[in-house]
């Protein structure tokens, strides 16, 4: 029985050490909820986009990066990625803070930043790499009118 004040404050100690970390979790799960999205800077500085150019850009490879049309389908109900019907409408309120612009931009750029529910992180991840910025500018205007 000698240990047994000692077992007492290892569980008393262990107590604390989980309702602190507990606390840090939800503290984080909060942050996260309240703190929404906001434009990437680059937005900003995009030239003028042509979405008839977009148009032509979303089917074809660029710098050998695969064609846009190879995952979205523009009809809704498809299976592999994201359908793009009806995207023009969604897009300013797939996350708090981030207008159409600037969410589209980070999903070509960032795809992973939000993944669109019911989807997996499966979108090419290299255009920021790949694309001019007026071809991003281009794609984002051309997705905006669909
Ligand atoms: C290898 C397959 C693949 C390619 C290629 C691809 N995407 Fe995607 N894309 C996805 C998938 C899967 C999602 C949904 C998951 C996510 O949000 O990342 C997605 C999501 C998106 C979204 C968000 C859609 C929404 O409803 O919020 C946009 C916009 C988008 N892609 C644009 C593009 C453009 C523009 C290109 C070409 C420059 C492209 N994608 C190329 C697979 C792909």
């Amino acid at each position: 029985m000698t240990d047994a004040p000692t077992a007492f404050i290892d569980h008393a100690f262990r107590r604390r050490i989980l309702c602190a970390v507990g606390a840090l979790m939800l503290l984080m799960l909060l942050a996260a909820c309240s703190s929404g999205g906001q434009d990437p800077a680059e937005v900003t500085s995009l030239p003028e986009g042509n979405p008839r150019s977009g148009g032509e850009l979303f089917i074809v490879s660029i710098d050998g990066a695969p064609p846009c049309s190879n995952c979205h389908s523009l009809e809704s109900g498809q299976e592999e990625g994201a359908s793009l019907a009806g995207y023009g409408a969604l897009a300013s309120s797939r996350v708090d803070g981030m207008s159409a612009r600037g969410y589209s931009y980070q999903s070509i750029v960032q795809p992973a930043a939000f993944v669109v529910p019911g989807f997996s992180n499966l979108m090419y991840n290299q255009y920021g790499r790949k694309l001019s910025s007026q071809q991003i500018a281009d794609l984002i205007a051309y997705l905006l009118t669909l």
